[in-house]
């Protein structure tokens, strides 16, 4: 099959650096027709293109892998192509997010696949597992380190004791954060992977607005130290559980216990489970970030479509979900501590206290009312 990438940043170069190696009988089946790039700058190759025209109207192209980030023009350009009956696999969480029931509507009425596994996880196959997973039965609840760049700084903080800026900025130099990696630090992109998941797991569209979110923007090696002393270790969590009133979904810093599995994720490695009643827990590590890996989950998905392997319910639309919290204890470092005195359990220092068991409706009031900028809350595993 002729495909089209569209964008040939981090993961787009991975993607036909893949596919042009053609090692192996599946990757023979696909070839790099055209590649749209920004600007002529990016024309090193000859079928680049800055015309997102000569892809859409050329009927040999079967599909485009779109892998520009950003919500415009990729979401116009997903959605003209899966209306000219072109599959698409994307790896942009941010925009299919956003648009997840729109596209998977379009995608349906065209009869055509939208495959979004690099857009959760990276190189994980966990996509595809919880395809596999749904074919048996609809998980309880799935909890993960969907985030590459945030493990990366919460490693190195802890291991090594370096700050917070440090470590980001050889996130950055590695390749794994976003263009902006404010969606990395406060949680959006994980925010994004939580909707995108919910909807594999659970046949809901959580609009990713909906989802409360904590970031790590403001935490420091005292908060960490913290965690320490009490055989704590804090990982940027993103989750999701059934319930009778709806999902319960959420992504704050949680400071686990240390012989939690993901409390020893370590590097910018990502890892996601899933309970579910027969299979029990399952988890999945791997490469949450990167070229080659997030490009590996591309081509998997276009080698899915090529070969007629449909394990996606990709078409399928989701109905809006209902967004609820369950009750937890939360670490909070704040200059107004006064703020919290109605749910405050323990004073654990001059700026820092321990909630009592809050729900969210509980807690935000008192965030609100703080109006402390460098405020840092985070879930304390009981
Ligand atoms: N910025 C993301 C991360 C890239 O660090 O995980 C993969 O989604």
């Amino acid at each position: 099959m002729k495909i089209a990438l569209l964008g040939h940043g981090v993961v787009g170069s991975g993607v036909s650096k893949i596919i042009d190696s053609g090692r192996t009988d599946e990757l023979d089946r696909l070839e790099v027709k055209r590649i749209l790039v920004k600007d002529e700058s990016e024309m090193t190759d000859p079928r680049t293109t800055l015309d997102f025209n000569d892809i859409l109207n050329d009927p040999e192209i079967g599909l485009a892998a779109e892998c520009m980030g950003g919500l415009e023009p990729a979401h116009t350009f997903v959605k003209k192509a899966l209306e000219s009956g072109k599959h698409v696999v994307t790896s942009n969480k941010k925009m299919l997010a956003v648009f997840f029931e729109e596209l998977m509507e379009t995608a349906e009425a065209n009869h055509v696949t939208l495959a979004y596994e690099a857009s959760v996880g990276g190189g994980i196959p966990w996509i595809a597992d919880l395809t596999r997973i749904r074919r048996i039965e609809m998980p309880d609840s799935f909890r993960g380190i969907f985030n590459g760049t945030t493990n990366y700084i919460l490693s190195g903080m802890y291991s090594e004791g370096k700050e917070f800026e440090d470590m980001l900025a050889e996130a950055q130099k590695l390749g794994y954060a976003e263009q902006d990696p404010s969606d990395d630090i406060d949680g959006m992109d994980v925010r994004y992977k939580c909707s995108i998941t919910a909807a594999a797991a659970f046949d809901k569209w959580i609009d990713p607005e909906k989802i409360p979110v904590f970031g790590i923007r403001h935490i420091r090696k005292k908060d960490l130290d913290w965690g320490r002393s009490r055989g704590l270790v804090c990982k940027l969590i993103g989750s999701g559980k059934k319930n009778e009133d709806g999902i319960s979904v959420l992504v704050r810093p949680v400071f686990l216990k240390e012989n939690d599995t993901f409390a020893g994720i370590l590097q910018n490695y990502n890892a996601i489970e899933s309970i579910s009643a027969t299979l029990g827990k399952a988890v999945f590590i791997g490469q949450g970030a990167g070229s080659l890996p997030t490009a590996h989950a591309v081509v998997q998905d276009m080698i899915d479509i090529v070969t007629h392997t449909h394990r996606f319910a990709a078409e399928k639309t989701r109905a809006a979900g209902t967004v609820n919290t369950e009750p937890a204890v939360w670490y909070i470092r704040t200059s107004c501590p006064e703020a919290f005195t109605a749910v405050t359990a323990e004073k654990t220092g001059e700026d820092t206290i321990l909630t009592k068991a809050v729900s969210m409706d509980e807690l935000l009031p008192a965030v609100r009312a703080c109006e402390d900028p460098a405020l840092f809350l985070a879930e304390v595993a009981e």
